[in-house]
């Protein structure tokens, strides 16, 4: 029966993102039902892979139980080509083995994933173009583009001009991971469908918000990519400015992919840019125990790099919502803890509430309502209560900080939390925008970042400041810029 044929081929497909994440994903997919069972998955890729290679490639990372006759057969629906991201001839040696298996179909549907650098997509989105389109023309086409999406909002603004005249924003699917882990994804509905929380969601009842990603891991090996960006890039920019954008949007007219993106758009466009004054920056080195080599001990970091492997600074958003609440970011690697969260710290009620809970219970903290994003999801809120068991003053107010506590693992113990390219993938199946990032977004948050990106790396600007490998971060880091907000749970 002539039906629709459906294909992805992943460009950079002898890469790590490839082999590591996007063949695990489609096999899950694949295993679930969740994608057509004659999809056809194509690799390419510059160097010529005797098909041996290409099929440990598409296995390597395939979790060991997998059934042996679920591998053959997904092994079987892929196809390696090799050739250049910029000769037609090569182009056209991937749309006949497209063509192939396209045979007998109604219509088709292809999907090119650019697992790839910035710089070949302009070259790869004109191939797609000019070789790569199947009869239905750019109706029948998405392109799924990877981060990094330029330096600064000028070399993103050169990149966006590049692409937006070879296919309209509908076709282009920008990733940012990000969005499509459970706890990003649990943000609005959390805000918006329990008004208890949605009417103190403000700056008269949070005093500040922490977005925090700190990882335990150096640049194992991508030292060589990282130097050339940097932590503000690599986290900031993107997943932790989606985060922000999220906990600070006004509600959406729906919750459809274009309502949210205008309202995370609209947020990102009234954040102030982040100032230098108000930023601290760090570049770790050698553990204190000297086991773990320091950024610039890496062989493919460049000697004398500056580059910072940690910052720390303040964001204001000018609504009215938000006015005068800091939004304080952390990010950086070669920490002491693996930890992605956002913490709102209540002040505690209004200033005569808050007087009253003082005389009543001196020292007593406002809530804390803090979503964990990893690891071990989990959405908190940590709140005094009497401490547990016999009093014996008559005027005992011993308090206890204690968590109000929704954890995953607890809460839905057989609930799989599939990895966030599991749903990426399936959404550009069915051509679901609503984790994706629009061109608007983009520019806007490299607006906030990039004159404080340009002031870090002024010639005659300080270094940053070293911290060991596996520590808290640089020292003033705990005082910088406020010292409230930093309560652990
Ligand atoms: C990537 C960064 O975008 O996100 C990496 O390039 C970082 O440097 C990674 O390690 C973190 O992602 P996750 O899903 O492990 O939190």
């Amino acid at each position: 029966v002539a039906k629709e044929k459906v294909s992805i081929t992943v460009f950079g497909a002898s890469g790590d993102l490839a082999v590591k994440k996007l063949f695990p994903a489609l096999f899950r997919l694949r295993v679930e039902g969740l994608i057509p069972s004659d999809a056809s998955i194509f690799g390419y890729a510059r160097s010529k892979l005797p098909r041996e290679k290409f099929e440990s490639k598409l296995t390597a990372k395939i979790p060991s139980g997998a059934s042996n006759e679920a591998v053959a057969s997904f092994v079987a629906q892929c196809s390696y080509v090799s050739g250049a991201y910029d000769k037609i001839e090569d182009f056209t040696n991937l749309r006949l083995a497209l063509e192939e298996t396209e045979r007998g179909s109604a219509s088709q549907l292809r999907i090119y994933y650019l697992s790839l650098p910035e710089s070949t997509f302009e070259t790869v989105c004109r191939g797609i173009r000019n070789v790569l389109l199947p009869a239905a023309g750019e109706s029948g086409v998405r392109i799924v583009l990877e981060k990094p999406f330029g330096k600064d909002t000028a070399s993103y603004l050169q990149l966006s001009r590049q692409l937006s005249p070879l296919f309209p924003e509908t076709n282009y699917y920008r990733i940012d991971h990000y969005l499509a882990k459970e706890m990003i994804q649990t943000i609005v509905p959390l805000r918006f469908s329990n008004p208890m929380l949605e009417s103190t969601w403000n700056s008269s009842n949070i005093c500040s918000v922490e977005i925090s990603f700190k990882e335990k891991i150096g640049t194992e090996g991508r030292g060589g990519y990282f130097d050339g960006y940097g932590i503000i890039r690599d986290v900031v920019q993107n997943h932790l400015l989606q985060v922000l954008a999220l906990i600070a949007m006004e509600p959406p007219a729906t919750v459809d992919a274009s309502a949210i993106r205008c309202s995370k758009a609209t947020v990102l466009r009234e954040v102030a840019p982040a100032r230098f004054e108000e930023c601290l920056v760090g570049q770790y080195g050698r553990s204190l125990d000297g086991k773990e080599q320091g950024y610039l001990e890496d062989p493919t970091v460049p000697a004398g790099s500056k580059m910072a492997t940690y910052a720390r600074f303040v964001l204001h958003v000018n609504t009215p919502r938000w006015k005068g609440v800091p939004f304080i970011i952390t990010a950086g690697k070669a920490l002491d803890e693996q930890k992605v969260e956002v913490r709102m710290k209540y002040r505690g009620g209004t200033h005569a509430t808050s007087e009253k809970r003082a005389a009543l219970y001196p020292g007593s903290a406002g809530e804390e309502l803090v979503i964990r994003v990893q690891p071990d999801e989990a959405v908190l809120l940590n709140l005094n209560t009497k401490l547990p068991g016999l009093s014996q003053q008559p005027d005992d107010r011993s308090l206890v900080r204690t968590a109000i506590s929704l954890d995953y693992k607890v809460k839905y113990p057989d609930v799989r939390l599939p990895d966030a390219y599991e749903q990426l993938l399936l959404d550009v199946f069915r051509g679901d925008q609503q984790r994706f990032v629009g061109d608007d977004e983009l520019e806007t948050s490299w607006n906030i970042v990039s004159p404080l990106l340009h002031a870090i790396e002024r010639a005659d600007a300080a270094p940053p400041m070293i911290y060991p490998f596996g520590s808290s971060g640089p020292p003033s880091s705990l005082h910088f810029p406020l010292s409230s907000g930093q309560s652990k749970l």
